[in-house]
């Protein structure tokens, strides 16, 4: 979910260190359990964001085919294929074990033969892989990505006349706890945040192809050639206290912060986050009545013009 670590909605990733990037490197493989845990707490947000998206479509439409690109474990690939009842929906990703879940998934929820998958690296480009779409959704991927000009427009240049593209990306950081938890310092969330940020700037510049931008998306969907461009905020809301899937979000979120960043983290906020995440204390995740969570994301879009 947002700030994930990488992104920014999920938060830090485990680092890996294969290309040399010790510290922001991410393991995608290893965050496939997280990934598809948050993207069901989403699904109802994640349905009435498709339905907004159809909105956005020239008047009379058809969609045939939707892509989801950088689909992690195809949750939205799944709605899609749910709201776009006539389309095929095609999950793009470079991690195959990604893949693999998004095909199970849509086995579980009855929309195989609905739903495929294709492996690209899309620091790469598409090439003409993926074919054309009337609909292409990216969530918390571009930015992954080093030149995220370069890629919205090849995003852009798959898209049939008339067809969206829509990028959702975490604008404002999320929130699970009030500012005074009882334990440490007071205000832990706007520290965490601030070492998330530190670690998001030096994720990206030591992306392959990095190319220093501002990140005023409606301008790089412009850019990209797109007209009628708009953003709206979605929220998941889940109120304290909370159930017990939001709470296993939660530690998950806390451990992959506590791994990657401890060593930047003052001991003070070290020690809260032991507790928070000590399953057998009663002011951790796992017990505390205050626990909430509220994340929004912000989602860009555009609507390619007829030519
Ligand atoms: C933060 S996850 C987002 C997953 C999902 N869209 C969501 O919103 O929950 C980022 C996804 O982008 C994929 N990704 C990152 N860099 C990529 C690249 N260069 N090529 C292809 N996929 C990439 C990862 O495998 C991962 O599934």
């Amino acid at each position: 979910m947002s700030a994930d670590a990488t992104t920014r909605h999920h938060g830090p990733g485990h680092a890996h260190g294969s290309r040399g990037h010790q510290h922001t490197d991410i393991d995608w493989e290893a965050m496939a359990d997280t990934l598809e845990n948050a993207g069901d707490l989403r699904v109802p947000v994640l349905r009435a964001t498709a339905a907004r998206l159809r909105e956005l479509l020239a008047p009379g439409h058809e969609v045939r085919r939707v892509l989801d690109v950088g689909s992690g474990p195809g949750v939205m690939a799944c709605v899609l294929a749910e709201e776009f009842a006539g389309a095929e929906a095609v999950a793009v990703d470079g991690t195959p074990a990604l893949l693999d879940r998004t095909l199970a998934r849509a086995r579980r929820l009855g929309l195989d033969g609905r739903v495929g998958v294709r492996h690209a690296d899309l620091s790469e480009g598409l090439d003409e892989g993926p074919g054309t779409a009337d609909l292409v959704w990216s969530s918390m991927a571009v930015h992954h990505l080093g030149d995220q000009q370069g890629a919205l427009d090849t995003l852009a240049g798959v898209l049939r006349p008339g067809g969206v593209l829509a990028v959702a990306e975490a604008v404002l950081p999320t929130r699970f706890l009030p500012r005074d938890i009882g334990l440490g310092k007071p205000g832990l969330q706007p520290r965490l945040d601030a070492l998330q940020e530190e670690w998001f700037a030096l994720m990206r510049t030591e992306l392959p192809g990095y190319v220093a931008a501002s990140d005023d998306w409606p301008a790089m969907l412009t850019r990209a050639g797109l007209t009628g461009v708009t953003a709206f905020t979605t929220l998941l809301d889940i109120p304290a206290p909370l159930p017990a899937p939001a709470r296993g979000y939660l530690r998950d979120f806390l451990t992959r912060l506590r791994e990657s960043m401890s060593e930047s983290l003052p001991a003070e906020d070290r020690r809260t986050l032991d507790t928070l995440l000590d399953p057998s204390s009663p002011q951790g995740i796992a017990h505390r009545s205050d626990a909430f969570l509220l994340a929004p994301t912000t989602v860009f879009a555009g609507v390619r013009p007829a030519a």
